[in-house]
């Protein structure tokens, strides 16, 4: 293969769309980014406009393609990286969406999860999925759109619509209506597929009345997806890799071994263990998952889920206007004087492990002195207090504890919090030199199917570790400060967890 052969990966996340080409030594050639509008139409309701996430995803693949051709680099393959469970319903003859995406964070169907938890469902639906009853995931989110959408059911029954994740929906456009399908990771996160048949389930489809007329075909998350369009990226690329991001960022951050753990810092914060081949029941409120599947053969992970993470900062820089730049947070955390001041950024309830949808956000311990510098070092502590938990929450499941965790996504460019995570966790933490792994996940998968790599093992040397950040607070400090975010928390639960 031609030395300058790359690999474009689409990153579509919650507040933006990435394309990143990558060589093949996973380094970053051209990078383009663009933001698009949040829709918030109730409180705890959150929306995207599904032309949004294309356009804006068509217009990062040109550039980037672009860029990386005037550096001399001709992407090969396309690999798909996407928020995850954020549910798009569509007409199969015109390719318009029937309505707004409903995002992952919405909460719209609380009540709904509420009543078929009490009427006895969770049992069933965690033994087969690995989930919980949440409106987090995709299932009640489709539900709803059939019921309040007008002629929608109608039309879902006749095979008039398709459903997809945002990978699909993209899948489904970058092909020009060609291919409908999704990945085993992406299939994970609907409450709808069996992860341990790896197939939809018909008992589910019954319970949510969803008709199995609109789901796509689930393939391995290294596979022939289909061929661009090239009235869109100016070629007939093969898109050969999909994964919800969490997933690509296991593969980016080459945790093939059991017991390896990555945690992603984005909008939310996802840690991810790999178990693998054992789907592992959490006894401690964890979601299993596949973490990815190739040649048929899954690959499953403990996932613990908080909805806000990078977002905390956003809110102090758009909300709040306390700050101007997420990058000045890492300065001001430093400066600040918190003791005893904790944000439970609740914003859109709790994930694990409390699972509250209802609970809203709150801070405690203000006093006069309390600042800017204050509130950012307090939803600094917040990331790093939610993180403790995931990883006790899986220490309990898994039997062993850990000793070291793997970070990426856009926040750990901040030293701060990562010092500040591995005294709040007691682990040692290890940043790599690439931190955008989830697009590099994806573009591993894309260039395994493209046969640019042998075996995802065979990637396993290529990580490389930037900087560790070793615990350096004594086991009763941090206690300390546990022991008043456990606190904090309880204050805003609803559920009496
Ligand atoms: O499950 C939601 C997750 O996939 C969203 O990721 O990167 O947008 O926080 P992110």
């Amino acid at each position: 293969m031609a030395e300058n052969s790359g690999i474009l990966a689409i990153d579509q996340g919650t507040t933006s769309s990435r394309a990143i080409v990558f060589n093949l030594e996973g380094r970053i050639i051209a990078t383009a980014q663009e933001e698009f509008t949040q829709h918030y139409p109730h409180s705890g309701w959150v929306e995207h406009d599904p032309q949004d996430l294309l356009n804006t995803t068509v217009d990062t693949c040109r550039r980037a393609l672009k860029a990386a051709k005037a550096a001399g680099v001709h992407a090969r393959t396309i690999g798909i990286t996407n928020q995850r469970e954020t549910t798009i319903l569509w007409d199969r003859t015109t390719g318009e969406p029937v309505h707004n995406a409903i995002v992952w964070q919405d909460r719209r169907t609380a009540e709904r999860c509420a009543a078929l938890k009490s009427a006895g469902h969770e049992p069933l639906v965690a033994e087969r999925t690995g989930l919980l009853l949440d409106p987090y995931f995709a299932a009640t989110k489709i539900a709803w759109i059939l019921e309040n959408v007008k002629g929608v059911r109608e039309r879902a029954r006749n095979g008039e619509l398709a459903f997809g994740t945002v990978d699909t929906w993209l899948l489904w456009k970058l092909t020009g209506g060609r291919s409908h399908a999704t990945d085993a990771t992406n299939a994970s996160r609907t409450l709808l597929f069996d992860i341990h048949r790896q197939a939809w389930d018909e008992d589910l489809l019954a319970l949510f009345d969803i008709p199995a007329a609109i789901l796509p075909e689930v393939l391995d998350s290294a596979a022939d997806f289909g061929v661009t369009d090239p009235a869109l990226l100016g070629a007939e690329l093969p898109i050969e890799g999909i994964a919800g991001d969490q997933h690509a960022a296991v593969v980016g951050q080459c945790c093939f071994q059991p017991g390896m753990i990555k945690s992603t810092y984005g909008t939310g914060c996802f840690a991810l263990m790999n178990t693998g081949d054992q789907a592992v029941p959490s006894s401690n409120r964890l979601l299993t998952t596949t973490a990815y599947r190739i040649n048929g053969r899954p690959t499953y992970a403990l996932e613990g889920a908080i909805f806000i993470a990078g977002a905390a900062i956003q809110w102090l820089r758009d909300e709040l206007g306390i700050i101007a730049h997420a990058s000045q947070s890492e300065g001001l955390a430093n400066d600040a004087e918190a003791e005893g001041l904790y944000l439970v950024p609740a914003f859109t309830g709790l994930g694990a492990p409390w699972w509250d949808p209802n609970a809203r956000g709150a801070i405690f311990g203000l006093n006069r002195n309390t600042g800017v510098a204050e509130f950012v070092h307090a939803a600094l502590d917040s990331v790093c207090l939610q993180t403790g938990d995931l990883l006790e929450a899986m220490a309990g499941d898994s039997g062993t504890a850990q000793e070291t965790l793997r970070v990426d996504g856009g926040m750990v460019a901040n030293n701060w919090l990562l010092q500040r995570l591995a005294d709040l966790t007691g682990l040692a933490v290890e940043r790599p030199e690439i931190i955008e792994t989830t697009a590099l996940g994806a573009a591993y998968l894309a260039g395994l199917q493209h046969g640019l790599y042998d075996s995802l093992e065979s990637l396993e040397s290529r990580w490389a570790l930037d900087r560790r950040f070793e615990p350096a607070i004594s086991r009763g400090a941090r206690e300390h400060v546990v022991e008043g975010w456990h606190d904090a928390v309880r204050r805003t639960l609803t559920t009496g967890n």
